[in-house]
Protein backbone atom coordinates (compact mmCIF):
# COMPACT_ATOMS: atom_id res chain seq x y z
CA UNK A 1 0.00 0.00 0.00
CA UNK A 2 1.69 3.25 -0.90
CA UNK A 3 2.46 5.53 2.55
CA UNK A 4 -0.15 7.99 1.92
CA UNK A 5 -2.44 5.59 1.85
CA UNK A 6 -1.85 3.47 4.38
CA UNK A 7 -1.65 6.50 6.13
CA UNK A 8 -5.18 7.36 5.77
CA UNK A 9 -6.48 3.77 6.21
CA UNK A 10 -4.18 4.45 9.92
CA UNK A 11 -6.02 7.71 10.64
CA UNK A 12 -9.49 6.08 9.92
CA UNK A 13 -8.65 3.42 12.30
CA UNK A 14 -6.95 5.08 14.90
CA UNK A 15 -10.59 7.09 15.17
CA UNK A 16 -12.46 4.19 15.44
CA UNK A 17 -10.72 2.70 18.37
CA UNK A 18 -10.42 5.80 20.01
CA UNK A 19 -14.54 5.50 20.02
CA UNK A 20 -14.30 1.89 21.14
CA UNK A 21 -11.69 2.40 23.55
CA UNK A 22 -13.61 5.26 25.59
CA UNK A 23 -16.45 1.99 26.05
CA UNK A 24 -14.08 0.72 28.97
CA UNK A 25 -10.84 1.59 30.60
CA UNK A 26 -9.86 -2.24 31.15
CA UNK A 27 -6.46 -2.70 29.82
CA UNK A 28 -6.94 -6.42 28.66
CA UNK A 29 -10.13 -5.55 26.66
CA UNK A 30 -8.52 -2.92 25.57
CA UNK A 31 -5.86 -4.57 23.90
CA UNK A 32 -8.30 -7.28 22.28
CA UNK A 33 -9.88 -4.78 21.05
CA UNK A 34 -7.17 -3.08 19.14
CA UNK A 35 -5.77 -6.08 18.18
CA UNK A 36 -9.21 -7.15 16.40
CA UNK A 37 -9.42 -4.69 14.84
CA UNK A 38 -6.19 -4.04 13.35
CA UNK A 39 -5.86 -7.93 12.99
CA UNK A 40 -9.11 -7.44 10.43
CA UNK A 41 -8.70 -3.87 9.04
CA UNK A 42 -4.85 -4.23 7.94
CA UNK A 43 -4.86 -6.82 5.01
CA UNK A 44 -0.73 -7.35 5.83
CA UNK A 45 -1.42 -8.49 9.20
CA UNK A 46 -0.49 -12.00 9.57
CA UNK A 47 -0.31 -12.20 13.62
CA UNK A 48 -1.04 -9.38 15.82
CA UNK A 49 -0.95 -8.91 19.59
CA UNK A 50 0.56 -8.20 23.03
CA UNK A 51 3.38 -9.59 25.58
CA UNK A 52 3.80 -8.39 28.72
CA UNK A 53 7.02 -7.93 30.28
CA UNK A 54 7.76 -10.05 33.48
CA UNK A 55 11.07 -10.76 35.06
CA UNK A 56 12.17 -14.03 32.60
CA UNK A 57 9.62 -13.99 30.32
CA UNK A 58 7.44 -11.82 28.05
CA UNK A 59 3.84 -13.43 28.48
CA UNK A 60 1.48 -13.57 25.47
CA UNK A 61 -1.77 -11.23 26.34
CA UNK A 62 -4.64 -10.77 23.76
CA UNK A 63 -3.88 -11.56 20.22
CA UNK A 64 -5.60 -12.42 17.06
CA UNK A 65 -3.79 -14.81 14.53
CA UNK A 66 -2.23 -17.96 14.59
CA UNK A 67 -1.04 -20.04 18.02
CA UNK A 68 1.92 -17.75 19.62
CA UNK A 69 4.77 -18.40 22.15
CA UNK A 70 3.08 -17.91 25.27
CA UNK A 71 6.38 -17.18 26.73
CA UNK A 72 9.37 -15.13 25.10
CA UNK A 73 12.36 -16.28 27.24
CA UNK A 74 14.67 -13.20 28.64
CA UNK A 75 16.90 -11.60 26.43
CA UNK A 76 15.92 -13.16 23.11
CA UNK A 77 14.33 -12.13 19.96
CA UNK A 78 12.70 -8.89 18.34
CA UNK A 79 10.52 -8.21 21.77
CA UNK A 80 13.22 -8.60 24.27
CA UNK A 81 14.78 -5.99 21.86
CA UNK A 82 12.55 -3.72 21.58
CA UNK A 83 11.98 -3.83 25.46
CA UNK A 84 15.31 -3.45 25.98
CA UNK A 85 16.26 -0.58 23.47
CA UNK A 86 13.17 1.33 24.69
CA UNK A 87 11.93 1.88 21.10
CA UNK A 88 10.01 0.52 18.45
CA UNK A 89 11.82 -2.07 16.25
CA UNK A 90 10.55 -2.51 11.92
CA UNK A 91 12.63 -5.58 11.02
CA UNK A 92 12.04 -6.19 7.28
CA UNK A 93 13.40 -9.96 7.10
CA UNK A 94 13.14 -11.50 10.37
CA UNK A 95 15.66 -14.42 9.30
CA UNK A 96 18.41 -11.77 9.22
CA UNK A 97 17.61 -10.58 12.91
CA UNK A 98 19.87 -12.54 15.43
CA UNK A 99 18.18 -14.50 17.78
CA UNK A 100 14.51 -14.01 16.35
CA UNK A 101 11.93 -16.42 17.98
CA UNK A 102 9.53 -17.67 15.30
CA UNK A 103 6.39 -18.62 16.92
CA UNK A 104 5.32 -19.69 13.23
CA UNK A 105 7.83 -20.02 10.35
CA UNK A 106 4.99 -18.23 8.11
CA UNK A 107 6.48 -15.12 9.21
CA UNK A 108 8.61 -12.78 7.37
CA UNK A 109 9.11 -9.23 8.57
CA UNK A 110 7.84 -7.88 12.02
CA UNK A 111 7.51 -4.24 13.67
CA UNK A 112 7.65 -4.66 17.61
CA UNK A 113 6.20 -1.39 19.86
CA UNK A 114 6.96 -0.70 23.42
CA UNK A 115 4.05 0.00 25.69
CA UNK A 116 4.80 2.19 28.65
CA UNK A 117 2.89 2.67 32.06
CA UNK A 118 2.93 6.41 33.75
CA UNK A 119 5.95 6.60 34.99
CA UNK A 120 8.04 5.52 31.60
CA UNK A 121 8.23 2.14 32.20
CA UNK A 122 8.29 -0.73 29.04
CA UNK A 123 5.64 -2.84 30.88
CA UNK A 124 4.61 -4.86 27.67
CA UNK A 125 4.82 -4.67 23.55
CA UNK A 126 2.32 -4.99 20.35
CA UNK A 127 3.97 -7.48 18.61
CA UNK A 128 3.03 -7.52 14.46
CA UNK A 129 3.89 -10.36 12.25
CA UNK A 130 3.92 -10.32 8.13
CA UNK A 131 4.00 -13.42 6.10
CA UNK A 132 5.09 -10.79 3.72
CA UNK A 133 9.32 -9.52 3.62
CA UNK A 134 9.39 -5.95 4.01
CA UNK A 135 6.17 -5.23 5.21
CA UNK A 136 6.23 -2.18 7.96
CA UNK A 137 7.28 1.32 7.52
CA UNK A 138 7.81 4.58 9.56
CA UNK A 139 4.48 5.13 8.82
CA UNK A 140 3.56 1.59 10.79
CA UNK A 141 5.68 2.83 13.54
CA UNK A 142 4.12 6.27 14.00
CA UNK A 143 0.41 5.27 14.06
CA UNK A 144 0.94 1.80 16.17
CA UNK A 145 2.59 4.29 18.50
CA UNK A 146 -0.26 6.30 18.54
CA UNK A 147 -2.83 3.15 18.71
CA UNK A 148 -0.70 1.74 21.90
CA UNK A 149 -1.00 5.32 23.68
CA UNK A 150 -4.57 5.04 23.83
CA UNK A 151 -4.44 2.28 25.99
CA UNK A 152 -5.56 3.14 30.08
CA UNK A 153 -3.46 1.61 32.35
CA UNK A 154 -3.82 2.15 36.43
N1 LIG B 1 9.03 -13.00 16.75
C1 LIG B 1 8.92 -12.58 18.13
C2 LIG B 1 8.19 -13.61 18.94
C3 LIG B 1 6.71 -13.41 19.03
S1 LIG B 1 5.89 -13.96 17.67
O1 LIG B 1 6.33 -13.24 16.48
C4 LIG B 1 4.24 -13.81 17.85
C5 LIG B 1 10.29 -12.30 18.70
O2 LIG B 1 11.30 -12.60 18.06
O3 LIG B 1 10.38 -11.79 19.82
Amino acid sequence: MPPDKKAAHYERLYKQLTELLQKSNDTIAQMATISAVLFHKMDTFFWCGFYRVEADNLVVMPYQGPLACQLLPKGKGVCWAAVNRNETIVVPDVHAFPDHIACDSRSNSEIVVPLRNKQGAVIAVLDVDSDKLNSFDAVDATYLEKIVALIHFD
